[in-house]
């Protein structure tokens, strides 16, 4: 299995010294990346201050964003976190008695539990789907979505076994009772294609530092322009409004499509990470990334059960994420450990992520899970 990549492997120094396979948790930074911070950084330094440069990049950023996944600029907020979009979003939804459920299941990040629930005490009825053996079925979702869900978040692909969920299918199920769909696909953009105009998805959330190649500080909202139109957001700022230039503290007015569920000053720092790493993720285009990681996933699949460690990943699934989990007890210990010998593993619970991307190789996957099982034995 040859790396088509590995021209750019020289774009990311740590892939020197490490052997780098936790972009589940924080993707390998890019020389171009880390030249957009010292940019914004060294603006500030040579010249005091740099508002409308920033300004421009975070239009250009929201702009490639869109391009990413399919959607117009104006369908696009720029925030801090995943957590801040779904509490921006869950925070103004209209929780009428007649439709107030708000379906999610417990392959979630836990973030999504901690806002939904909050959302209780202002009118929101939780349901929760369970799954089975880290798997869901659309019948689940047949059964579970009704006339009172108001919107139904999923899961992309579950940060902590991989399992990859069929978007247009189960926007087909939910948009069939009425309900929304939210879509947390932090774990997916960046090596999975997202199309969200072919996907049908209402509202769909992710963040710069995984498999986006960046750093903290910038999360993506993507909410259709006639949905977001519908939406008064109670988490809102100067940023939210039709102009933020009129500093006119007596009225207020949103501003047209997504722009109206931002908030305050974005970290531009972390802005013009997420433009370059934009830049180099649609350089090298996602559909060839996805190909090599779902067969980089199966040897990392078949080279675990080989070397006797035990799947927390679904076997029953085709692999279809970069993501492959395994249960080892002291997960924490044993991430501790191998990043000792430079080997960069990501620790849940009681699982072990293996999460490559683009850049990395076979051989390292396969020096990786040999280190890893002298913990299993
Ligand atoms: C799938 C998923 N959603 C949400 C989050 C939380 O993101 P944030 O810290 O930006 O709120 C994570 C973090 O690892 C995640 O993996």
């Amino acid at each position: 299995m040859n790396n088509t990549f590995s021209s750019y492997r020289s774009l990311f120094p740590v892939l020197s010294e490490y052997v780098h396979l936790a972009s589940c948790s924080q993707g390998a930074i890019a020389h171009p990346v880390s030249q957009a911070i010292e940019e914004y950084h060294n603006s500030l330094l040579s010249s005091g201050t740099n508002w409308k440069q920033a300004i421009l990049k975070l239009e250009a950023t929201r702009e490639k964003f869109a391009e990413l996944i399919n959607a117009e600029p104006d369908e696009i907020a720029i925030l801090t976190s995943v957590s801040d979009v779904l509490s921006a979003v869950a925070t103004c939804l209209p929780y009428h008695h007649t439709r107030n459920r708000i379906v999610l299941t417990d392959v979630d990040f836990p973030t999504v539990g901690h806002v939904w629930y909050a959302q209780e005490e202002y009118g929101a009825n939780i349901s929760l789907i369970r799954s089975l053996d880290g798997v869901l079925s659309l019948e689940q979702y047949e059964k579970k979505v009704t006339e009172r869900t108001l919107l139904t978040c999923i899961s992309h692909v579950s940060y902590s076994n991989g399992y990859t969920q069929n978007l247009k299918e189960i926007a087909d199920v939910v948009h069939k009772k009425g309900s929304l769909l939210f879509v947390d696909a932090y774990q997916s953009a960046g090596h999975i294609p997202i199309n969200v105009k072919e996907m049908n998805i209402d509202i769909l959330s992710t963040g710069t530092r995984k498999y986006m190649l960046g750093i903290p500080g910038v999360a993506f909202l993507y909410i259709k322009k006639e949905l977001a139109e519908q939406l008064k957001p109670r988490h809102t700022g100067w940023f939210g409004q039709e102009s933020k230039t009129k500093f006119d503290i007596f009225n207020s007015t949103y501003a047209p499509g997504a722009r109206r569920f931002e908030t305050g000053t974005p970290s531009f720092i972390s802005v013009y990470a997420a433009h370059e790493a934009l830049n180099l993720l649609l350089d090298i285009g996602i559909n060839p990334i996805h190909s090599y990681l779902k067969k980089i996933a199966g040897f990392t699949r078949e080279f675990g059960l080989q070397s006797g460690l035990q799947m927390n990943s679904p076997l029953t699934t085709e692999i279809t994420s970069g993501i492959t989990s395994f249960y080892m007890d002291n997960a924490s210990e044993i991430e501790k450990r191998l990043g000792e010998e430079n080997i960069l593993v990501s620790a849940r619970n009681d699982v072990i992520r293996i999460a490559p991307h683009f850049y990395n190789t076979k051989e390292e996957v396969e020096y990786a899970i040999t280190e890893l099982s002298k913990f299993a034995k």
